[in-house]
């Protein structure tokens, strides 16, 4: 229900206003002068105001210039009520921002119409108002949601050339690093092919230079043999002696000599084998008589197992010899006096192979150490060890020499209870 206020000091006037508003569905207040109005008008604060304009005391204007002034009030609609013939009310009325006006005597339809039409008004007023009030904030809503994805662009744009400076920056690392690469496999190659060349050169020089020895030391041997057996004249013990031990040094360098000779030639790929049907049985002898000598000398049994299954086998004699000569003089070598060794030659029909394997009751092998054994100028360290003279050179023969012959070397071993070299060679090539 919509509340209305009138102000009017003529007393029939107010009634008749009552009555007639009131019976039109309107809360009526009332005020008999200006000062009431006010108060009224800022306690009840009514939907519309009627306001007479002549009043004892404080006028309509004066009431209406109060209300416009605050601001709880400047919004409600204003009517002044005043009499037909006073235009100049009229116009002073609207100046102070009166929304209409109704004259004097009043007319029923004239009042409601212009009530009803000013309420509607104002309503739609405030409507427009809140509406317009809400539209601003959306759009405050909105203009700040578009700067913070502004800002979010920006930050976007910003990473994007990051990123892009990062990408141009890693593919020039890249293209440096592909350059780098180039230049240092070039210089590898180089560095590589003179390598090469440079081994080759070794192996070329240790060949010769074992060759040259050769013949000089074989004169020396030569003649101290002559010497011993007296040729030149009888000897006093003192001189044997001492041609001995010139024969034994120089049997020790020849064997250096022909490792050396031989590791260089295999190395530089100019040993061949020449492969024959070998006695397994005369073989195995002819290195047993070999190293027998230096096995008595540690009083270190000796024992041959052989498979009478496997008489021959085709191989490169001499050096199937120096084979098995390595592994026993090694198994002597690092065997402690009173040990045994044992030779032990077996055929394998399933894969066509013959197993020579050495076995020994010596100082053992290290696992860790196993896998340099076949490298050449290894030898571990060790009491036993040191205390034996050699190059380590005789594994790595062993080893190319196995292979050249389509076979392998293998090795079980235990430190201080012995080991076992086992050479697998195909029986026939
Ligand atoms: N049967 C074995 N028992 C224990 N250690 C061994 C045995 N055979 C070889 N080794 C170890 O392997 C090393 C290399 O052996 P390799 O035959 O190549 O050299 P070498 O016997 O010391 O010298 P070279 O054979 O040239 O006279 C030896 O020095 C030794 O330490
Ligand atoms: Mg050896």
């Amino acid at each position: 229900m919509d509340t209305l206020l009138v102000i009017d000091d003529t007393p029939d006037n107010l009634i008749f206003l009552l009555n007639f508003l009131s019976e039109h569905g309107f809360k009526v207040l009332m005020a008999h002068n200006g000062e009431d109005g006010i108060e009224t008008a800022e306690f009840a604060r009514p939907d519309l105001i009627l306001l007479d304009v002549r009043m004892p005391g404080m006028d309509g204007f004066e009431v209406c210039k109060i209300l416009k002034s605050k601001p709880k009030m400047k919004d409600t609609p204003i009517i002044f009520m005043t009499v037909i013939t006073y235009t100049l009310d009229k116009v002073k009325g609207f100046e102070l921002g009166a929304a209409d006006y109704i004259t004097k005597p009043i007319q029923n339809e004239e009042v409601l119409a212009r009530v009803t039409a000013h309420l509607n008004v104002h309503k739609l007023q405030r409507q427009l108002t809140q509406q317009n009030q809400q539209l601003q904030q959306e759009i405050h809503r909105r203009q700040q949601l578009n700067e913070t994805l502004q800002q979010e662009l920006e930050l976007r744009q910003q990473a994007e050339l990051e990123r892009e400076k990062a990408l141009e920056a890693l593919q020039a690392e890249k293209t440096s690093l592909a350059k780098r690469v180039e230049e240092r496999t070039a210089e590898l190659r180089v560095a590589n092919s003179e390598l090469t060349r440079a081994l080759r050169l070794k192996d070329e020089f240790l060949a010769n230079i074992s060759h040259e020895l050769r013949t000089p030391l074989t004169a020396i041997l030569g003649l101290s043999e002559t010497l011993q057996e007296s040729v030149y004249g009888p000897l006093n013990d003192k001189q044997r002696n001492s041609l001995r031990t010139l024969e034994n040094s120089g049997h020790h360098l020849l064997a250096l000599i022909n490792d050396l000779l031989d590791f260089s030639k295999i190395e530089a790929g100019k040993l061949t084998l020449e492969i024959g049907t070998v006695s397994v049985n005369e073989v195995c002898q002819a290195s047993l008589q070999t190293t027998i000598d230096a096995a008595r000398k540690k009083q270190i049994r000796v024992s041959t197992t052989l498979d009478y299954a496997v008489e021959t086998i085709q191989a490169d004699k001499p050096r199937l010899k120096e084979i098995l000569v390595n592994l026993l003089s090694n198994a002597i070598k690092f065997t402690p006096k009173g040990g045994s060794i044992k030779l032990e030659v077996s055929g394998d029909t399933e894969n066509g192979q013959v197993n020579f394997s050495v076995q020994d009751t010596g100082i053992g092998i290290a696992q860790e150490d196993i896998k340099y054994l076949f490298d050449p100028f290894v030898q571990l360290d060790g009491d036993l060890n040191r205390a034996q003279e050699g190059t380590g050179l005789g594994l790595s023969l062993v080893h190319r020499l196995t292979e050249m012959h389509g076979g392998r070397v293998s090795v079980q071993s235990e430190i201080g209870k012995g080991s076992r070299f086992t050479v697998s060679l195909p029986r026939r090539l």
